[in-house]
């Protein structure tokens, strides 16, 4: 191994830049050389290569969002598209590439090593729904985004006696709606995994009213079928019945930029060193992850295409402590 080359793909989450750093320093360690792909996988369609090393990386492991740039790209889905990505390495002088992303990026991934290129994966996403890690690069940063806003949310709901919706990302996955219902204390949690219907809802925050509540909270995953876009008109509509006026907040982008938490700076650390472990053993085609607190590899043959479940066990405990 001479040289690697490493991106960024899909949403970004806060401490891919710390991933990156990781990565082309513990490279640089063992003796390999770094090209930064621009844009993810469309940069690697159109050889958007640049030379990274150890200085290009100083300053970047507190900054957000990914210094290298990321991109959705339908174009590498295709066969033609995984042929041009292998032509662009080999013309690169690549010995292995490391991809930093979710469960697109990783099946992207996944078609690179199936092709017979020597592929690490590196779980980062904000919405935790990858198969393979208990937690991903970007989760404990759009967490704790979140709570604050629904912290702030709160106070303003209690001080008018309301009801109010908060929409989170996750896609179609609701672990972050569920984590935040339970930190933040909500009266209801609507996920796609276990949804909830408006009427349902309404009572629910009904009977958080008279049990003597100043508010009453939901915390609304984007994903649901039932999610603030349906909730919000539902609950407007039918304030005077209800009692209490209803207010909705969504979140989106918010909850993905910004400084990574702590957390998520030493996750990155950890699996970025993790990758070139993996690389400099020849363990290729994994994805790297956390696994009960352990940096672990997982076949990406074997989570490609698939999603993580949440426990919905989390579910009933936080019904029950919302009294
Ligand atoms: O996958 C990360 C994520 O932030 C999801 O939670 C969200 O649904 C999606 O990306 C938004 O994608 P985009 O930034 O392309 O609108």
């Amino acid at each position: 191994m001479r040289q690697i080359a490493v991106l960024t793909s899909g949403g970004d989450a806060p401490g891919m830049n710390a991933a990156i750093r990781a990565v082309v320093r513990s490279a640089h360690a063992q003796g390999w050389s770094s090209w930064g792909v621009e844009d993810g996988f469309q940069g690697l369609l159109d050889g958007g290569f640049r030379p990274l090393g150890v200085r290009d990386v100083g300053g970047i492991i507190q900054q957000g969002g990914t210094v290298l740039g990321s991109a959705r790209c339908k174009a590498f889905t295709t066969e033609a598209g995984v042929r041009r990505g292998l032509e662009q390495l080999e013309a690169h002088e690549v010995d292995a590439l490391v991809v930093i992303g979710g469960n697109g990026s990783q099946t992207g991934a996944h078609a690179l090593h199936a092709a017979g290129f020597p592929v690490v994966g590196i779980a980062s996403t904000i919405d935790n729904d990858l198969l393979g890690s208990d937690i991903t690069i970007g989760v404990d940063t759009a967490l704790n985004v979140g709570l604050e806003s629904i912290d702030r949310l709160r106070t303003t709901a209690s001080s008018l006696n309301r009801g109010f919706l908060v929409e989170v990302m996750g896609r179609n996955c609701g672990y972050l709606a569920l984590m935040l219902g339970i930190a933040g204390g909500a009266e209801a949690i609507v996920i796609p995994e276990a949804e909830i219907e408006p009427e349902d809802v309404a009572t629910l925050m009904q009977e958080a009213f008279a049990r003597g509540k100043s508010h009453a909270f939901v915390v609304v995953a984007e994903g649901a079928r039932n999610n603030a876009g349906v909730l919000a008109p539902y609950l407007r509509a039918k304030e005077t019945v209800l009692g209490f006026d209803v207010r909705t907040t969504i979140l989106g982008h918010v909850q993905r930029g910004g400084t990574p938490t702590a957390f998520d700076r030493l996750l990155a650390t950890r699996l970025g060193v993790g990758a070139i472990w993996h690389l400099a053993r020849e363990r290729f085609g994994m994805l790297v992850g956390l696994r009960r607190n352990e940096v672990a590899g997982r076949s990406l043959e074997e989570i490609a295409g698939k999603t993580k479940p949440i426990d919905l066990r989390l579910l009933e405990m936080a019904r029950d402590l919302a009294r």
